[in-house]
């Protein structure tokens, strides 16, 4: 077993900079996509236990989601309103060109002490990019483009000058300063494409993946695992899983919350969303990806969140997050229905569980060791 398996499990949460909530469907949902509301969870999420918060990007309108704050200045306003708490700033290659992000976010953590990272993602929503006159590379193309993207802003971070003559973006001398304080920042990145995995064995410091069984997580670990050593990677990718959290004192009180949920999809919006998600994996030479195997039930949540079955009492819950992290995971991303109330119960009830586990799955690993 590897020393990483040792290290506590990291939680983020999902910022609702997005109008609707994370599920399609017309439950009641006491989640707001404002500012004031998003600071408050923000100062819920640090004092409960949640090291990452992971806000979204978005150009224009879709299934429900009418309202998109912008994520990096979002982000900004959060990290402002709090102490501790990482927030990781969504951007789509393409919109962003590395020498304005690689700026911008080194502005941010002198501004927050250092507590500024990126998710960089390569996009799924052709519609968008149409609207703002975006050209819609090819599924593979897409990926070439992201990892050029991040290879050149930790470049830029990086070295004092830097220089390269890429497919996509080219730099001549470049000295950035000021570089960014409290070290470089975390590159995350989405998608599970062979493409994605590809990408975040050579140059990510993290993958974001949808949710899943511990079994279709592993068998995604595994291959990047294989995949740094062929590519020589020198540092370890860490792993990163969505899951919805739907967490109450009963296992009945769950479910029953779950059925609700899907008595209410709004079937046209979740089609629509399917329909949109084919430009993602399926659009791979591979056909498999994020989306690849989701039902009409996993689309209903935008990142296939019930998958991770974090649905019951805080005990079956814990217990399920301790069966993620064997599988290989580093971190639970959550989504919620109402994120104030949830996120605050999940770490009064959830976490000290989680902790308690991890603290006897360490003495069982040296005791074999
Ligand atoms: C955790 C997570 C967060 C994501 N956030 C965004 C986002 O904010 N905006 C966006 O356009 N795509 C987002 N994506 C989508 C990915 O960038 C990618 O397009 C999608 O996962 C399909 O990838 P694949 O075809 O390689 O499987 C996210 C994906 C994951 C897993």
């Amino acid at each position: 077993m590897s020393q990483s398996k040792k290290e506590p499990l990291k939680f983020a949460y999902w910022v609702p900079n997005v109008s609707g909530g994370l599920v399609i469907s017309s439950v009641e949902q006491r989640t707001d996509w404002g500012i004031d509301y998003n600071r408050k969870l923000a100062q819920i999420a640090e004092q409960s236990g949640f090291e990452y918060a992971l806000s979204q990007i978005r150009f224009t309108a879709g299934y429900g989601a009418d309202n998109q704050h912008e994520s990096v200045s979002f982000s900004h306003a959060l990290l402002a309103a709090t102490e501790k708490l990482r927030v990781i700033a969504a951007v789509l290659p393409g919109p962003w060109n590395p020498a304005l992000l690689a700026k911008q976010i080194s502005t941010i953590s002198h501004l927050t002490n250092g507590r500024v990272d990126v998710n960089i993602v390569s996009g799924w929503f052709r519609g968008e990019f149409a609207a703002i006159g975006e050209p819609w590379l090819d599924h593979d193309e897409r990926y070439r483009r992201s990892e050029e993207f991040i290879r050149a802003i930790r470049g830029i971070w990086t070295e004092d000058v830097y220089n390269l003559r890429g497919d996509f973006y080219r730099f001549t001398d470049y000295s950035m300063k000021p570089k960014p304080i409290g070290g470089i920042p975390q590159v995350f990145q989405g998608g599970s494409s062979r493409a994605a995995r590809d990408m975040a064995a050579r140059v990510s410091d993290w993958y974001f993946t949808n949710g899943n069984t511990p079994e279709g997580l592993k068998a995604q670990v595994d291959d990047i695992r294989a995949k740094e050593k062929a590519f020589g990677k020198t540092w370890r990718t860490k792993i990163g899983m969505n899951a919805f959290g739907i967490v109450r004192s009963s296992e009945k009180e769950a479910q029953d919350v779950l059925q609700e949920i899907l008595d209410k999809a709004i079937p046209e919006a979740v089609k629509g969303f399917h329909h949109e998600v084919q430009n993602a994996g399926n659009a791979s030479p591979e056909r498999e990806g994020n989306w690849a195997k989701s039902t009409f039930q996993d689309l209903v949540q935008y990142n296939d969140g019930f998958r991770s079955n974090l649905i019951g009492t805080p005990e079956q819950v814990a217990e399920r997050i301790i069966g993620h992290k064997r599988a290989g995971a580093d971190l639970i991303l959550l989504g919620f229905l109402h994120f104030q109330e949830e996120v605050e119960y999940f770490g009064k009830h959830v976490l000290p569980i989680v902790r308690e586990l991890e603290a006897i799955e360490d003495q069982r690993l040296e005791a074999a060791e």
